[in-house]
């Protein structure tokens, strides 16, 4: 349809609109990528376990795959991630008999690993997750308990950000995380950020993930997480945007394809969301779907085996929903 307009041409001069990708859905889905996007994330292969397998091997075809694309295209890339608790391989937590190892190796194998795959897109990666979900969801405690925690020390985030740093000193470098909107897991990251800001740690923004759903977070709940995050000084991207139909609690299986009630309801929240969002352009620069459009969405099968989400603005034949033309149409 030649008269379908442009996604991030909408938001030229706002913001990037990005999505995320793999070599799947680029090969599959070239022209239509390329039409509606301005940015990408690769959806899993710059991960520690898929580009950085076994400490004397790396593989980068993936990743280099996706950034070619960008750059055939004119596209940023956003680096997602360096230091996760998730698809992250036990060796680099391990000395040679499978004990734990010391917190000098680990931070030598983060180093190594930092200086191989960021120093491989030096310049070329604007935007990193140096750290991503380190933040516990649990009211009582404050930092995730991981391998990285454990071996390293509470400190791991800020060598973390100091070793990027030094592996590509053009790259802004983002903590990122989510259930960002709520109230207490915020206050945490806020506290984290605040408190490598003070340590003089390089860190340049917060990535709010924004997997939402029909009926939350309140629109209320997403402005004071913004203001409070920008409160920092740090720039903000939306690194993981998806809307589902399903609240995080909902395991219901038997949900037939969406009615025109539900097509409605994720238009109206899409079209409040990104209302909000541009209030705060001067702050946000890039906002991510996770996927391209509904047919690929990791919210497929997830939590509920079987189920099917539609938590994009294109559905599964790559045609623009009513979000889509919610989100366009503004003045
Ligand atoms: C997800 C991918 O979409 C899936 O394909 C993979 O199986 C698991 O990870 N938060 C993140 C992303 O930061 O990296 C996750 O991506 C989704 C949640």
């Amino acid at each position: 349809d030649t008269k379908t307009p442009s996604l991030y041409g909408a938001y030229r001069g706002i913001f990037n609109i990005g999505a995320a990708v793999g070599t799947r859905s680029i090969r599959r889905e070239r022209e239509f990528i390329a039409a509606h996007y301005n940015s990408l994330t690769a959806e899993n292969q710059m991960k520690f376990e898929e580009i950085h397998p076994e400490e004397q091997r790396y593989d980068f075809d993936a990743a280099d795959e996706i950034v070619k694309f960008a750059e055939q295209n004119g596209m940023a890339v956003r680096g997602h991630t360096l230091v996760w608790h998730n698809q992250t391989p036990d060796w680099v937590f391990e000395d040679e008999n499978g004990a734990p190892a010391s917190r000098g190796l680990v931070l030598e194998r983060l180093e190594s690993h930092a200086y191989a795959v960021m120093g491989r897109y030096r310049g070329r990666i604007h935007a990193w997750d140096v750290v991503n979900e380190a933040v516990e969801d649990k009211k009582e405690s404050y930092l995730r308990d991981t391998k990285w925690l454990s071996t390293v020390g509470e400190d791991y985030l800020e060598q973390a950000f100091r070793i990027a740093h030094k592996a590509d000193p053009s790259a802004s470098l983002f903590y990122n995380d989510y259930n960002e909107t709520d109230p207490v897991k915020r206050d945490k990251i806020y506290r984290l950020v605040r408190s490598l800001l003070d340590a003089g740690a390089p860190v340049h923004g917060i990535g709010m993930q924004g997997h939402w759903n029909l009926h939350g977070p309140s629109i209320g709940e997403i402005r004071e997480a913004i203001e409070l995050y920008a409160s920092l000084g740090v720039r903000l991207h939306i690194t993981e945007l998806d809307i589902s139909a399903f609240a995080f609690d909902d395991r219901r299986s038997d949900l037939p394809a969406p009615t025109e009630e539900m097509q409605n309801l994720l238009a109206q929240r899409y079209d409040d969301i990104f209302r909000l969002f541009r209030d705060y352009r001067s702050v946000i620069d890039s906002v991510t779907f996770w996927g391209a459009a509904d047919s690929h969405t990791w919210l497929d099968n997830f939590p509920v085996r079987g189920r099917l989400n539609w938590p994009l603005p294109f559905d599964r034949e790559l045609k623009p929903k009513p979000a889509f033309w919610r989100i366009v149409e503004h003045s």
